[in-house]
This record gives C-alpha cells, structure tokens and sequence, in this order.
C-alpha cells in the first residue's frame, strides 16, 4: 500500500498474547505500509536477557530500570522493514530462550521498568511504526488511527509456539505459564477501539489481507 507512510507519523498498534501471530503480521503489514517494525515484547525480552547476564534481580525495580536505562534500541533503517537495533546490532535469537521466557514476566511488572519502556517506546514510534506489543493500544500510542487485537485458540497459540521452537510439550507448558504469569502482573486489556481479529483458522495472508482492509478503512481510503 504505497503511500501509507507520506500521510504523517502513523503508528499501527498490533496487541495480542502470545501465538496469535502479531510477529508475523507486525512485520509483513510493516513492509507493505513503509513503515518500522517495532516489537516491544523483544525489547522486555532484551532486558530480562541482560538482566540474567549481569546477574540483577528480576525482583529489583530500580536496578533494571538503571540497567534498561543503559541500553539503547534505535531502528535500523536500511533494513526492510526498518526494525530494532539494540545496543547497534541486531538482536540475536537467544532472546526466545526458555529462561529468558521463563524471567520476562517478572521483568515487565515492575511500574518504573514499565514507564521507561513507554517512554523509549513513544521515541521509536515517534515518525510512524507499526508497532507490536500488549499495551500499544491503550498506553504506548492510545491515540493510534489504527488498532489491531490478535487472537487466537490457545491450543492453536500453543501449537504454533512448538512449531516455531520446533519444540515438545514443554513448549505449550512454558507459555502456559508465561501467560498466566503475565495475567496476573501485566494483565492484559485490548483497546475498547480495537478491531479484533481471531487468526486461529486463518493462514498468515488471509491475516495480512484483514489487516491491510482496516487500514485503509481507519485511515480513509485513498491509501
Ligand atoms: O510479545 P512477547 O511474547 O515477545 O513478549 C514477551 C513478554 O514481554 C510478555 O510475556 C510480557 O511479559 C512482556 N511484554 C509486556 N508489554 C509489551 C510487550 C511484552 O509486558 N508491550
């Protein structure tokens, strides 16, 4: 959709837990509009990473919000879509390891590690993003032109989580878990201007094409 991005800063909210595939919607629908894709689950998946690694207590507010105040994330733009960068490179794939998973929740809860991350995430959002999270909605940017809530069958989430970690049981355990930790200290409230989508029988065009329609329809036409 040529032309999405000379329009102004548009930011494109795409909430939803785990598996619904945010991720892969969040990144194609980024490319299609010209805009940056930004995850913010990767960027509390970046924290509890570093926090493991420098041995800070995922219990310690003030110390991770010292520790995430001393990280940066800036988009990379010749990438396509532009995305995160942190600390200048790319980040690597261990941020899907089970123990970063299994501290991330706990990460996330604590409020001054919270307002840091909306304020760093406002930032990047600034000149436009389709940007992929949780909260995005209704906190990030709730004054977002565009919203989007995923969901999905959570055997279905399940599934698709083994299929990416090419993983067992175990897999559909760990998010289980994650999602009911994140339940209880980052409850998870979809935008009351949301346009849900549920992905559980939709492949990831028929997901890409709904979301494209809602975009233009929230932006106008003429797009
Ligand atoms: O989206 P993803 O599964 O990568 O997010 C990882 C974790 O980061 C979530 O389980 C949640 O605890 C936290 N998160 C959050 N707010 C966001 C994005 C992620 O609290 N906007």
């Amino acid at each position: 959709m040529p032309g999405a991005a000379e329009k102004g800063p548009i930011v494109v909210a795409i909430d939803g837990p785990a598996g619904s595939g945010k991720s892969t919607l969040a990144s194609r629908l980024a490319a299609e509009l010209g805009l940056p894709y930004v995850n913010t689950g990767l960027m509390y998946r970046a924290l509890a990473h570093r926090a493991l690694a420098q041995g800070v207590d995922h219990d310690d507010g003030p110390a991770l919000e010292r520790l995430l105040r001393k990280m940066t994330f800036e988009i990379d733009r010749s990438g396509r879509p532009p995305a995160l960068l942190l600390d200048g490179t790319r980040p690597p794939d261990g941020y899907a390891a089970s123990e970063v998973e299994n501290s991330v929740s706990a990460v996330a809860r604590h409020p001054e590690v919270r307002r840091a991350m909306v304020e760093l995430q406002r930032g990047l959002g600034r000149e436009g993003a389709v940007m992929e999270g949780r909260d995005i909605g209704t906190v990030v940017f709730p004054e977002a032109p565009v919203k989007i809530y995923l969901d999905a069958a959570p055997h279905e989430r399940a599934e698709r989580r083994a299929r990416e970690r090419k993983g067992s049981a175990r897999v559909a355990e760990g998010m289980a878990e994650r999602d009911s930790r994140d339940e209880r200290v980052n409850p998870f409230v979809p935008a009351p201007n949301a346009v849900r989508i549920d992905t559980t029988t939709l492949g990831a065009d028929a997901v890409l094409n709904e979301a494209v329609r809602i975009v233009r329809e929230r932006l106008g036409g003429g797009t």
